[in-house]
């Protein structure tokens, strides 16, 4: 058996540390950061990974693609994928952004809290994303969605709202999502974010760090909602008065909270176990999909 390599093709110039050490951390013996990656270097790369090993060395190869700029790093992905024919095909983990993960790791702990607290599955809940147009709320859309809820999609520009309403209902095949207006920012709101999380059995928000989208005083009015989200871990939180570690611990009587470092701790279970599926797999893509998969595994839901 030879060295478990890892390339690490990362749209950032400088390729994430977190990632660089999940990596090793997930069975990697070498990881190769290459960083500052251009649309038009990929293919020779992956070209130049593919052969020196032979079709059965190649095993001992994998790719992990990242960078903030999630929609460049799809676009990585799919000539990474056009580049490969067999029997030279090389395994890759996606986690973009860390949004695969993140995403993947909320979506799954709210379904556990809402198994558990409210004796339902997400079938039966209507869940609004604050801040759920970005590469986080955009994939957990997806995934509620996918798994039968129906979804509020809140944003400040309502086009990008639109847009993720549209291919997510269109993946699914139903319309189970829309969009809403909500301000950017609580000091501009007019009632738009009661409006858009009134119906809602479930609220979470994905929004930048340090922005508050949903304060106690409108959480206090919201008679639906019985279980909170929140992926950001940089103070303020999203949603006031969350504590940090909460694990779906009340929050005010009745309405369950779970907290940023809850979620990253299934994230970073979830990443390594993708990233060490793909590094002992001949070949395929683990992302989205795989990372969800992992996520419901790890919380037992
Ligand atoms: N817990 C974890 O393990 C973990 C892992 C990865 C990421 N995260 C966190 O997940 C959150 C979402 O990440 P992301 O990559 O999806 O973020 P993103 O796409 O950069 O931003 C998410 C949304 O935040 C709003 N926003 C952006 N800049 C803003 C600003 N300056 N002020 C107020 N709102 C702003 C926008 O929504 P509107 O257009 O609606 O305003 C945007 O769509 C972040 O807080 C990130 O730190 C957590």
């Amino acid at each position: 058996m030879g060295k478990k390599v890892v390339f690490f093709l990362s749209t950032d110039k400088y390729p994430s540390p977190f990632d660089v050490l999940v990596i090793y951390d997930a069975g990697a013996d070498a990881v190769v950061p290459c960083g500052g990656l251009e649309l038009d270097d990929v293919r020779d790369l992956v070209l130049d990974a593919m052969f020196p090993r032979g079709p059965k060395g190649i095993v001992d190869t994998t790719i992990f693609i990242g960078g903030k700029d999630v929609d460049k790093c799809e676009k990585v992905l799919d000539i990474a994928k056009r580049a490969m024919f067999p029997p030279f095909e090389i395994a890759i983990a996606f986690d973009p952004a860390g949004a695969c993960t993140t995403s993947a790791a909320m979506v799954a702990k709210v379904a556990k809290a809402v198994k558990e607290k409210l004796d339902k599955s997400l079938s039966d809940i209507t869940v609004t994303i604050l801040a759920g147009s970005g590469a986080v709320g955009s994939r957990a859309a997806l995934l509620f969605a996918k798994d039968g809820a129906r979804v509020v999609v809140g944003a400040s520009r309502v086009e990008a709202a639109q847009k993720v309403a549209k291919e997510v209902n269109e993946k699914i095949g139903e319309e189970r999502v829309r969009p809403a207006f909500v301000p950017r920012s609580i000091s501009e709101d007019k009632g738009e974010t009661y409006e858009a999380c009134k119906d809602s059995d479930v609220v979470v928000s994905t929004a930048a760090p340090g922005v508050i989208k949903l304060p106690l005083e409108i959480l206090k009015k919201l008679d639906k909602c019985r279980v909170v989200a929140d992926v950001n871990a940089v103070p303020p939180l999203g949603i006031e008065g969350l504590k940090m570690d909460s694990d779906s611990e009340e929050l005010i009587p009745g309405v369950y909270g779970i907290g940023p470092l809850s979620i990253g701790n299934v994230k970073l279970q979830a990443e390594l176990k993708l990233i060490e599926k793909a590094i002992n797999s001949k070949k395929g893509v683990f992302g989205h999909e795989e990372a969800y998969d992992l996520a419901k595994e790890l919380v037992g839901v």
